[in-house]
C-alpha cells in the first residue's frame, strides 16, 4: 500500500519548501517514507522573493506643531467667544487649547508634510483647499503615487515597462472606482493589471504580502506596491486629540524574484505574517452610505477619530507578540534583528514595543523614528523608516518591517539583506 501527502520542509534560507512524501507500507509494522521534491510547486515556491527598490516622496509644504497649534487655538478663541453665553449657561463645553509641547511629548511629532497647506490653517475653513480635477486629468492621489513609484523603480534599477502588476494600498482612496492603481498603471505605461486595497495602517505591509504571494504563485514577475497616503482631507483640524497626528506622503516598493533583481540594496523576504482583530477604537465612518442615511457626511465621526489611550494599551502588546512569534518561526531571537522598521504612529508606542522585545530601549539606529519630520503617515510609516534607513545594512543582516493600527491590523515581513 502507498500513501501520498504534500508536506513542507524548511530550506537553508528558512523559506518553506513543499515536498511530496510517499509512504510505502511494506508490512503491518514497517513503513518506508520517501521524501521527493514537489516539482510543480517548486517551480515557483522555491524562488526567492525580494524587495528590490523603495521610494519615499513627500509634498513640498509642511506644518510645524507651532503653526498648527496657533491656528487651532485661534479657532478655539473664536468658538468660545461665539458661544460665550451657552458656555456660561453650561449648555456648551468650552473648547480647550492645544499645545505644541504636549504634541511633541505625547507623540514624537514636530511637523508634518501636507499636500495642500492652503486652507488647513484658516480658522474659517480648517481643512485643506484642494482644487477638484476633471475626469480626464490625473487624480491627486494617482499623481503622488506616480512620484513615489518613479523613485522606487529607480532604486530597483528597472523601468515601468518591466512591471506587470500594480497594487495601490493605503488608508483611503479618493474614489471607489476606477481603481487608482489602474490610473497609475496607465500613467506609467505598465502592461498587466492593477487593483486598490484598503487596510488602514497596515495597507502597505498587507500590499507587500499580496505581492509576495503573487510572485510565489507565478502570477506576476515584478510588482509595484504604492502607498499614496493623502490623509489630510480626513483630519479633523478642530479636534484637539487628533489634529496633530497625520501627515501626507507617498511610498512605493518593488517586489520581484531574486533572479531578476537589479537594485543596489536588495532584501530577501523570508516570510510575511498578518493578524487582524476587530476594534472600533480607530474609526473613519465616511463612505458612500452616508448619502442615504440623511446624516452630515462631514460630521466628526465621519473623519478620523480614535480612543488613543485604548489603542496604545491594546495594540502594543499585540504587535510585540506578533513580531516575536513571526521571528520565532525563523528561529531568530529579537536580539538577532539588526533593524526594526516599525509603524510610525507614536514614539512611545515604538519605545514600549522595542522594550518588550529586547528588554531594553532600542537606539534610533536600531529602530529609526521618522515621526518628528513626517508625523503619522498611516500605512506608509514603516516604509518611510525602511526607505530612509536600509542602505547601511550588510549582507546577511536581518530586519523586521511591521505595521500596526486601525482594524486592528498588524502586518510584518522578516527580511534579510542580500
Ligand atoms: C493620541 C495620543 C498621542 C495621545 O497621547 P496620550 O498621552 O494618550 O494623551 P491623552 O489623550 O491621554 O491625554 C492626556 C492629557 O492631555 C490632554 N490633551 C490631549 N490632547 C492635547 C493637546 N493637543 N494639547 C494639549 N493637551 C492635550 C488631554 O485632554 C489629557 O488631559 P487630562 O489628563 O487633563 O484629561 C496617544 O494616545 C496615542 O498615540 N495613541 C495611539 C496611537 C495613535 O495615534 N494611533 C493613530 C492611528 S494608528
Amino acid at each position: 500500500m502507498m500513501h501520498k501527502q504534500i508536506s513542507w520542509l524548511k530550506s537553508a534560507n528558512s523559506a518553506l519548501v513543499p515536498v511530496r512524501v510517499i509512504t510505502f507500507y511494506l508490512n503491518e509494522k514497517c513503513r518506508l517514507p520517501v521524501v521527493l521534491p514537489n516539482l510543480y510547486k517548486r517551480m515557483h515556491m522555491s524562488q526567492q522573493v525580494v524587495i528590490s527598490g523603495v521610494g519615499v516622496w513627500h509634498p513640498k509644504e509642511s506644518i510645524t506643531n507651532e503653526e498648527l497649534v496657533e491656528s487651532y487655538n485661534a479657532y478655539v478663541d473664536a468658538f468660545n467667544h461665539k458661544h460665550a453665553d451657552e458656555i456660561a449657561a453650561g449648555d456648551v463645553t468650552a473648547m480647550p487649547y492645544s499645545s505644541a509641547e504636549f504634541i511633541e511629548k505625547a507623540s514624537g511629532i514636530k511637523r508634518r508634510y501636507i499636500y495642500q497647506k492652503d486652507g488647513a490653517l484658516d480658522i474659517n475653513r480648517m481643512k485643506p483647499k484642494i482644487a477638484p480635477r476633471a475626469d480626464e486629468e490625473l487624480s491627486h492621489q494617482a499623481e503622488i503615487a506616480v512620484e513615489a513609484a518613479k523613485l522606487a523603480l529607480d532604486a530597483a534599477n528597472v523601468s515601468a515597462q518591466d512591471v506587470d502588476a500594480v497594487i495601490v494600498s493605503c488608508a483611503y482612496t479618493q474614489r471607489a472606482y476606477p481603481a487608482i492603481a489602474i490610473e497609475v498603471q496607465e500613467a506609467l505605461g505598465i502592461e498587466g493589471f492593477g487593483f486598490d486595497m484598503l487596510v488602514a495602517c497596515s495597507a502597505a505591509t498587507f500590499g507587500m504580502h499580496r505581492a509576495y504571494e503573487m510572485l510565489c504563485a507565478g502570477n506576476a514577475k515584478r510588482v509595484l506596491v504604492i502607498n499614496p497616503e493623502l490623509v489630510s482631507p480626513q483630519i479633523n483640524y478642530t479636534d484637539r486629540d487628533s489634529h496633530f497626528i497625520f501627515g501626507d506622503v507617498a511610498t512605493a516598493t518593488v517586489l520581484e524574484l531574486a533572479d531578476t533583481a537589479k537594485g543596489e540594496h536588495v532584501y530577501d523576504v523570508l516570510s510575511t505574517k498578518a493578524l487582524t482583530k476587530f476594534s472600533s477604537n480607530i474609526r473613519s465612518n465616511f463612505g458612500y452610505m452616508t448619502r442615504a442615511e440623511d446624516v452630515d457626511p462631514y460630521g466628526p465621526d465621519k473623519l478620523f477619530h480614535q480612543a488613543g489611550r485604548k489603542v496604545f494599551k491594546e495594540v502594543c502588546p499585540l504587535a510585540a507578540e506578533h513580531i516575536e512569534t513571526h521571528l520565532a518561526s525563523h528561529d531568530i531571537a529579537p536580539e538577532g534583528v539588526r533593524r526594526w522598521w516599525l509603524h510610525q504612529a507614536n514614539i512611545n508606542m515604538n519605545t514600549l514595543i522595542c522594550k518588550r522585545l529586547l528588554g531594553r530601549e532600542a537606539s534610533q539606529e536600531e529602530a529609526p523614528i521618522v515621526l518628528d519630520e513626517y508625523a503619522n503617515t498611516a500605512s506608509a510609516g514603516s516604509v518611510i523608516a525602511f526607505g530612509l534607513n536600509h542602505k547601511d545594512l550588510v549582507s546577511g543582516d536581518v530586519g523586521v518591517l511591521c505595521s500596526f493600527g486601525a482594524g486592528y491590523s498588524i502586518g510584518s515581513l522578516v527580511i534579510k539583506k542580500r
